[in-house]
């Protein structure tokens, strides 16, 4: 066995922080965030959702057809991007399409807007459509670790409006576990909470592989300390809630 510590804070970081109205961004000091690549050096995401985002354009050989239209903002960027919309759009499409500052998963790095590529694209709503590419990408965007974040049915829940466009990092298989279950994040968030540390597991199988994923709530303590078993890769994220994720993939025997 092996120990693992988490501390308090830590809820409020990884690519599993649900961040919404309820449940503004915490910390945006230790963000590891990078350039998307070299045909969008201004477009910034956290390294892993970068790496993954790279990696699904390539694969699909799309990088000419969609464009990174928004990743990582800072709060000032969104502080302007909201007043803007609101002086030039109103109140109620701002409040259907613009999150609050620091209530903007942008804030992450771990969001982003993607647009089919044209000579004017819309920045707040950029064209994303369920056909074509732009299609086959959502479509394969769950295994790479993204969720179509917004989606059409859910906005009574995720507080914004059906944004095709904007595709959120979660992780693998929980990109996967969220769309085949048809659940938005916040549901997933709650749904997690049935496979607790000390009871059954949620356990996926995937080729040699078995995924084992649970909950951790932090309760009252300033920290916990969580056994876990030796030659396994695990990883860990808070939930900016109440506690943590933690997903195991087991080896091949
Ligand atoms: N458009 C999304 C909701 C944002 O502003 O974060
Ligand atoms: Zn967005």
């Amino acid at each position: 066995m092996t120990t693992l510590i988490l501390n308090r804070n830590d809820v409020h970081t990884g690519n599993l922080i649900l961040v919404n109205a309820k449940y503004p961004i915490k910390s945006e000091s230790n963000i590891g965030i990078i350039s998307a690549d070299e045909n969008h050096s201004n477009i910034l995401m956290e390294l892993g959702a970068r790496t993954a985002m790279s990696h699904i354009l390539s694969d699909m050989n799309c990088i000419d057809e969609i464009v990174l239209v928004s990743g990582y903002r800072s709060n000032e960027e969104q502080e302007q991007i909201y007043a803007k919309s609101l002086s030039e759009s109103g109140r109620v499409f701002t409040e259907k399409y613009v999150a609050l500052p620091q209530c903007s998963e942008h804030q992450t790095g771990y969001a982003i807007d993607l647009g089919l590529k044209k000579d004017v694209i819309d920045f707040i709503r950029p064209n994303f459509p369920y056909d074509g590419i732009c299609d086959k990408f959502r479509k394969r965007a769950p295994k790479y670790g993204f969720i179509e974040r917004y989606q059409s049915g859910k906005e009574a829940i995720t507080g914004i409006a059906h944004e095709p466009w904007h595709f959120r990092f979660v992780g693998y298989p929980h990109s996967e576990i969220m769309t085949t279950k048809g659940l938005s994040f916040e549901e997933y968030i709650e749904d997690i909470k049935q496979y607790p540390y000390d009871g059954e597991h949620l356990e996926i199988i995937r080729g040699k592989r078995t995924i084992e994923i649970f909950y951790a709530p932090i309760l009252l303590y300033k920290q916990i300390k969580l056994n876990m078993p030796e030659n396994c890769l695990y990883q860990v994220s808070g939930n900016n809630v109440d506690g943590f994720i933690i997903t195991l993939w087991r080896q091949e025997e």
